[in-house]
């Protein structure tokens, strides 16, 4: 579904990303580890088009898209869940889900799935963004990214400063989605064992470059645990 090759990013004079490549597959949860500061959003952003890169190519089903805008490349397909979920405080619920499908024409309903998959926002439809927990939030960015129907969702720390119990179940709205077979997920993360029980494939960056990769199942034996201990 996503094939990255070779991006190298910059910050004015700071070579952030480097020689980055990876594939992520549809089906599949592919995690992305790495301790703070290493270039995880940056490369996120990047394949929304949220900063350009320097050089490389980001296909999309065999097309590049590094050129397109990050408008384009929502409408090919692309859902993004940013750090700290950046829900509008001051719009509901439904508005907030009505801008994920800002860019289908003015009728697309809100899918009823999102509330089968988030039963809380069905509950809270009239609510203020701004009035939601945390996690609830969450659940709200998530459900606003997948309102278009996403091919390949990103996920950039959906657990960050949220409870267990939501945690538990984000991981499996998650896993569900991946299973249904239609999506490849990117999902970045700092909490290693959230990590390692969604991941079918991760990589671990350090200093902008991907210094590990390999299967979920294999994270553990191969120390991946270790190489992001903070
Ligand atoms: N807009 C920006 N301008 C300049 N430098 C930036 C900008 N955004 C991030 N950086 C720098 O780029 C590097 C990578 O940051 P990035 O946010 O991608 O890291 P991260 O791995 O997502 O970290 P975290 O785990 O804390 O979210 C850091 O050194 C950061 O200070
Ligand atoms: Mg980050």
């Amino acid at each position: 579904m996503l094939t990255v090759k070779n991006i190298h990013q910059y910050y004015g004079g700071s070579h952030i990303l480097r020689d980055v490549s990876f594939e992520a597959t549809l089906g599949k949860v592919t995690v992305l580890l790495g301790r703070n500061g290493v270039g995880k959003t940056t490369l996120l952003k990047s394949l929304m088009g949220l900063v350009p890169i320097k050089s490389g190519s980001i296909e999309l089903e065999g097309r590049a898209i590094h050129k397109a805008t990050p408008y384009e490349r929502a409408r090919a397909g692309i859902g993004f869940v940013p750090q700290g979920r950046e829900i509008f405080a001051r719009l509901t619920v439904e508005e907030n889900l009505r801008m994920g499908l800002a860019y289908k024409s003015g009728s697309t309903p809100i899918p009823q799935e999102l509330f089968d998959l988030f039963p809380v926002l069905k509950q809270m439809i009239n609510r203020r963004g701004g009035d939601l927990s945390g996690g609830q939030q969450q659940q709200l960015a998530i459900a606003r990214a997948l309102a278009p129907k996403p091919k390949l969702l990103i996920l950039d720390e959906p657990t960050e400063g949220i409870q267990p119990s939501i945690i538990k179940d984000i991981g499996r709205v998650i896993r569900m989605l991946a299973d249904r077979g239609d999506m490849a997920i990117v999902l970045c993360e700092q909490y290693y064992d959230f990590a390692q029980e969604l991941a079918d494939d991760y990589l671990v960056m350090e200093r902008g470059e991907v210094i590990a990769r390999g299967l979920g199942k294999d994270m553990e034996a191969q120390g991946v645990r270790q190489l992001v201990a903070i």
